[in-house]
């Protein structure tokens, strides 16, 4: 039976480019649970964009003296041409600077209004007489009061992922000149009354936690018997989506009230755009739905409780009926070090996803992130590592095995699937071996153990290798070659059935594989830039077409006779100077190059 999936990635703000660690915490996961679903036969939405407001952005804005729309628009556009690159499927990559954003998100905060979930409460924040402005969130740095942390930011502590204010930080400094002497003023804002929802939160938590991540479980429970305190959710700053109230002109809502609902509101604008506006319904109001938020370990709270909180509080929204979604995983990764050290955009320790595109092959990145991936503590991306496994791994078990077998194929039975009278008992063991991975890899990318399911996969790969090897079908061929045929036919029936458990993980090269194999046709559907048309503006997204790759998760039956294409080498073989090489540009200034797809 079809299942609808929700598949919802963090919202990246749009204030730099993405990195590797974006693609290992939330972005690479996504895809990958994405394209197996498709493929499984169930209906999948998958939607993301571009964070595009408070101070994440408008202090890279100010820091480069341009304005907040500047460089949100910029890296926005950016996100579009990296991810169509590195291939992630959306159904919709939009951001939270649409109309349909901010109107929804202005309905939400006026629901949660009216129906007693916010209050108002006056805060004494820290102000700069300088610039004659509040301070708030990642306007200040200072030490974390929990962990002690030198560099926590005014609304959360990037160690210990703790939720502070401003206020609360030991010696705080302005991120624009840390000499400046901050004052504390008063100012009024919105509370959202998270005790209000004490029980229904323990309830949810209780329904999942057997088939949550540890990490997950424990930092949400922790969040809950700290107390569920109110959380401001208005700001004194001019960049987001303003206040619906009069005299509210100057504030604006916080950026993690509104960025949250994009899950929701980006399901609504990609159903505008289909020809069922209410087609968003068969994920957020239906009991047997499921949706999954991939996740960095720094956004737990606000996935596991605060949005939560959001959705008790207007449900029946925009319908009838009652039972709007919660998110049903929230599979939350750790980070992904660099070299051995923590990733750092200021001291540029970081590895950029334009700058690796434009050296390496989408797949072979996210080969090596995949099979690093940080699902059960940090990990590290290190290039010898890279290196390793791509040559090592990649190239010599999975590339190898195709390439030998294809271009052997090609060239010795006149450029077509062998033609054979039976298979050896060994052959076909090998066949059903290939045809259970199907099984066994689909029910670990279903639990979200994709490192384990991508190392299963690999395994059978090896154990292919080791087949085709004992089989030598180059040496029977002389002397018996019917007996090459039944070898070379059952090593392409493995390598038809692995391809397809491979290609959420390595989609370009299964698109390969597939048609050197003779077939037709695209695996997984296109992937494309579109405009948008939202009354008087028009925005940029990225639109995917996932209808060709439905229920396609199951053993092949490869046609004998069936006409090959000539194969060409899967995968370029990395030189070993590219460690050095890269590691060179670690902590070095980087230009930003356009990107070109
Ligand atoms: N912009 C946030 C970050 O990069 C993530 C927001 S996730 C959202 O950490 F769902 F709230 F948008
Ligand atoms: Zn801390």
């Amino acid at each position: 039976m079809s299942k609808y999936i929700h598949v919802s990635v963090a919202w990246p703000y749009s204030n730099g480019d993405l990195h590797v660690g974006h693609l290992a915490g939330a972005y690479l996961p996504a895809d990958i649970f994405a394209r197996y679903h498709r493929l499984k036969g169930n209906q999948v939405l998958m939607v993301s964009g571009s964070d595009a407001h408070g101070t994440p952005i408008s202090v890279e804005a100010d820091k480069r003296g341009v304005s907040p729309v500047e460089i949100f628009t910029k890296y926005h556009e950016r996100f579009l041409l990296t991810q169509q690159k590195i291939g992630i499927s959306y159904d919709l990559f939009t951001h939270t600077d649409t109309e349909n954003h901010h109107q929804i998100a202005q309905e939400i905060f006026t629901l949660l209004l009216e129906r007693g979930f916010l209050y108002l409460e006056t805060q004494a924040l820290l102000y700069s007489e300088k610039e004659r402005r509040f301070l708030p969130d990642r306007y200040v740095e200072g030490e974390c009061y929990i962990c002690h942390y030198a560099g926590a930011r005014g609304d959360q502590c990037d160690n210990c992922g703790n939720l502070l204010e401003a206020t609360q930080l030991i010696n705080p400094r302005s991120k624009n000149d840390p000499s400046d002497h901050l004052i504390v003023r008063e100012s009024e804002h919105y509370f959202l009354d998270l005790s209000k929802f004490s029980g229904q939160l323990l309830k949810y938590l209780d329904k999942h936690e057997h088939h949550w991540r540890p990490n997950v479980v424990r930092f949400s429970r922790n969040f809950i018997s700290e107390g569920l305190r109110g959380r401001p959710i208005t700001r004194d700053i001019d960049w987001g989506v303003p206040v619906p109230l009069e005299g509210w002109e100057d504030k604006r809502l916080y950026v993690w009230f509104d960025a949250v609902m994009g899950y929701l509101t980006a399901s609504i604008e990609w159903a505008k755009h289909t020809n069922q506006p209410d087609a968003w319904k068969h994920w957020w109001y239906n009991p047997d739905a499921e949706i999954y938020n991939f996740i960095g370990k720094d956004n737990i709270p606000f996935h596991t409780i605060i949005w939560p909180a959001e959705l008790l509080g207007i449900d029946g929204i925009y319908n009838d009926a009652t039972g709007i979604s919660l998110p049903y995983d929230v599979p939350a990764n750790e980070f992904m070090n660099i070299e051995g050290a923590q990733f750092s955009k200021s001291r540029n320790w970081a590895i950029w996803l334009p700058d690796i595109l434009e050296r390496y092959q989408p797949d072979a990145i996210r080969y090596y992130v995949a099979a690093t991936f940080p699902e059960t503590h940090d990990s590290d991306f290190a290039w010898d590592g890279f290196f390793n496994r791509v040559n090592g791994e990649l190239l010599a078990a999975w590339g190898n095995l195709v390439n030998r077998m294809l271009s052997f194929a090609y060239k010795r039975f006149e450029g077509k699937v062998p033609v054979i009278d039976t298979l050896t008992d060994a052959d076909k063991a090998m066949i059903a071996r290939s045809e259970a991975a199907f099984e066994e890899v689909g029910s670990l990318i279903e639990q979200v153990r994709l490192r384990e399911a991508l190392q299963t996969a690999m395994s059978i790969v090896r154990e292919a290798n080791g087949y085709l090897d004992g089989r030598k079908p180059w040496q029977t061929i002389k002397d018996d070659p019917a007996d090459a045929a039944r070898a070379v036919y059952a090593i392409l029936r493995v390598i038809d059935n692995l391809n397809l458990v491979l290609s959420p993980f390595l989609p370009f090269s299964a698109q390969a594989v597939h048609e050197y194999l003779g077939y037709d046709g695209q695996l997984f559907g296109e992937q494309h830039i579109e405009a948008y048309a939202e009354n008087v503006r028009s925005h940029n997204v990225l639109v995917y077409d996932s209808s060709t790759a439905a229920g396609k998760w199951k053993k092949r039956a490869l046609p004998q006779g069936q006409a090959l294409r000539e194969p060409k080498a899967l995968y370029t073989k990395l030189d070993p100077e590219i460690i050095e090489q890269e590691r060179a540009h670690l902590g070095a200034e980087r230009v930003e190059h356009e990107i070109f797809v």
